[in-house]
């Protein structure tokens, strides 16, 4: 992850906060608002000064108490105003900011998980999160605060000087002349402080994926006795951290003092020549004190301004990469108008002189030269050493990935002239790790159909002899499964697969069975589950048990993406010398005493 957020590019210009635009539209109201309390907020301040000069010339010289109460009163009121709007302001401005932000992440989460998967091949899930959390919070600190702050600067920086200006030019051209020479210096060392922001932004980011990566594997880590080894790489990755900020802080510190002296020098200077402008009668104290006071509200301006510069830059290269992800499109989507699937489904499926190879192999076929036809309600088992290209089968069946040749029919129609939603309804899928969310028993089996009633969710986890054990649970169906699931065993992990199988009852069944052996129970309740759910539908199942490949209608054989032989396991162990030999190394039943080959 450091080295993702190392090659974070820092954009140059500022055309990808383009890209928000769309997400303020909706909220142009509230934008017009918030410019309108900024307008009102920087007039009132931008009159303070105004009644300051009539205070002194007005009441002060003319010896007019009235006068000099009257204009009180005005200040005051300009002030209660200022504050007032200033609030009212930065309210608007960082709801916006907020309400923007939940927006963009959540747009592009939207975007994401319809992504094909040669997308997330090439995308590290840790570059989308850093994404997802990092960038937006990054673009959130400017389209909130900082955006409120720069509006409020430049508006306050362009009135102080037109203000100026009309108050006294010969002053204002003084200024002028030294505005470069304050700028100069701050904006070298601005850009060292922008430079150390991002580097201890990426220390952050280097501790939190180092703990993430362990806290993700504390069975691992605990198991080796890692605790301290893991605890001293993360403290020195925190150290590091550390040292990146105080260095960078080092140079704010001077960048402060560097600013407070040239500015101050500068005021000293103007003030020095107002006063003898005083006393030559060229200006009234008065004026003098209006520009000294719109000299201050220039000065601070053009220093947030500095400030938010740097800001606004990173802003700008978080902003390139969400856009990227937000116009990313999947190479996987339904055509314009898609080919519908007969209803009700038959579950027919024909693999048709399929040629594949993963994107990240271009010279590897995964597939080749694959026809098979699968009749409804049949059993076909795949066997093969690893690597054949069983589970690839599945990954284009569920059109996770398109072939380069060759065509896959469902019910007779070309699942690429389909919509993959469409397809994908059709398809019950028992992977081989079962993957849980943390979430209730009950929600999880749920997955398998969100609309179905509790009583459905019940009877489908009977069915996967799930009820039990489900039942005995602290909270029954509603306790928390906890992480990924990991409240559960093995065996209690799949029986809530095929619940959820189950559940969905789709008429072509894909199924990985699990390699890793259960205990005799288990693996009968799994079986019997199993069969329940193999019985009424066209099932393809990649077989590591014997009595699997027994019940199966077909098996085929495959080898390096091709099939070899096919036919029942008696016909095989005589004509493929490829099966007689997988049978006797890879069915993990086939040690066990009631098992044994038949015939
Ligand atoms: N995402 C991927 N990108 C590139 N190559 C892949 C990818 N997935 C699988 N492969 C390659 O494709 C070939 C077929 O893999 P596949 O997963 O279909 O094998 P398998 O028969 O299911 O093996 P196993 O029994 O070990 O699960 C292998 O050589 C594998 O390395
Ligand atoms: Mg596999």
């Amino acid at each position: 992850m450091s080295k993702t957020a190392a090659e974070r590019p820092r954009s140059r210009s500022l055309k990808p906060l383009r890209a928000l635009a769309p997400f303020l539209t909706p909220y142009r109201g509230t934008l017009v608002l918030a410019l309108g309390a900024l307008l009102v907020a920087s007039g009132a301040l931008l009159a303070l000064p105004f009644a300051v000069r009539q205070l002194i010339d007005q009441g002060m010289a003319a010896n007019d108490a009235a006068t000099i109460n009257r204009y009180f009163l005005g200040f005051l009121g300009a002030a209660i105003v200022f504050g007032l709007f200033a609030a009212l302001r930065f309210y608007l401005v960082t709801w916006l900011g907020e309400r923007v932000v939940a927006d963009v992440r959540a747009a592009v989460y939207r975007r994401i998980i319809h992504m094909d998967m040669t997308f997330f091949e090439v995308t590290r899930t840790g570059e989308v999160l850093s994404r997802l959390t990092t960038d937006t919070t990054l673009v959130q600190s400017i389209s909130g605060v900082g955006l409120s702050i720069t509006l409020r600067s430049a508006l306050n920086l362009v009135g102080g000087l037109v203000l100026m200006g009309a108050t006294s030019a010969k002053l204002m051209g003084l200024i002028v002349l030294l505005i470069p020479v304050i700028m100069l210096p701050l904006f070298a060392v601005g850009r060292r402080v922008r430079k150390l922001s991002r580097e201890s932004q990426d220390r952050v980011a280097d501790s939190s994926s180092l703990a993430g990566e362990t806290l993700n594997a504390m069975q691992t880590v605990q198991a080796f006795t890692l605790e301290a080894l893991q605890s001293q790489r993360f403290s020195q990755s925190v150290e590091d951290g550390f040292a990146t900020a105080v260095r960078r802080n080092r140079i704010r510190a001077l960048l402060t003092a560097i600013g407070t002296m040239l500015v101050m020098g500068a005021i000293t200077l103007v003030l020095w020549l107002g006063a003898h402008a005083v006393l030559s009668g060229e200006m009234t104290g008065g004026q003098l004190g209006q520009f000294l006071l719109y000299a201050g509200f220039v000065m601070s301006a053009a220093a947030a301004l500095i400030e938010q510069w740097g800001e606004v830059q990173r802003a700008a290269g978080a902003m390139e990469r969400l856009a990227e992800l937000l116009e990313a499109r999947s190479a996987i989507a339904a055509p314009a108008s898609p080919a519908a699937f007969p209803v009700p489904s038959r579950g027919a499926i024909r693999f048709q002189d399929l040629r594949f190879h993963y994107p990240s192999r271009p010279d590897t076929a995964a597939l080749d030269a694959f026809t098979l036809d699968i009749q409804p309600g049949e059993t076909v088992a795949f066997v093969g050493p690893s690597g054949a290209g069983k589970s690839t089968t599945f990954q284009l069946a569920l059109r996770f990935y398109d072939p380069q040749a060759g065509h896959i029919l469902l019910d007779g129609v070309d699942i690429a002239t389909a919509d993959p939603v469409a397809l994908r309804s059709r398809i019950g899928l028992v992977p081989q790790d079962t993957v849980l969310f943390g979430t209730s028993a009950r929600e999880n089996i749920r997955y398998g159909r969100p609309d179905a009633s509790d009583a459905e969710i019940e009877a489908a986890a009977r069915a996967a002899a799930a009820d039990e054990f489900i039942r005995a649970l602290p909270q029954g169906y509603d306790t928390f499964l906890g992480e990924r699931g990991t409240r559960l065993s093995g065996g209690q992990r799949q029986r809530i697969a095929i619940a959820r199988a189950i559940l969905k009852d789709p008429p072509l069944l894909l199924l990985d069975e699990a390699t890793s052996a259960l205990d005799a129970e288990s693996e009968r309740l799994v079986q019997e589950a199993l069969e329940r759910l193999m019985a009424t539908r066209t099932t393809l199942i990649i077989a590591h048990r014997l009595s699997t490949v027994l019940k199966a209608n077909r098996i085929v054989v495959m080898d390096q993406g091709r099939i070899v032989a096919t036919g029942t396991h008696a016909e095989l162990l005589r004509s493929s010398p490829l099966y007689a030999r997988l049978a006797q190394l890879q069915f993990a039943d086939l040690a066990a005493p009631e098992g044994g080959l038949p015939g």
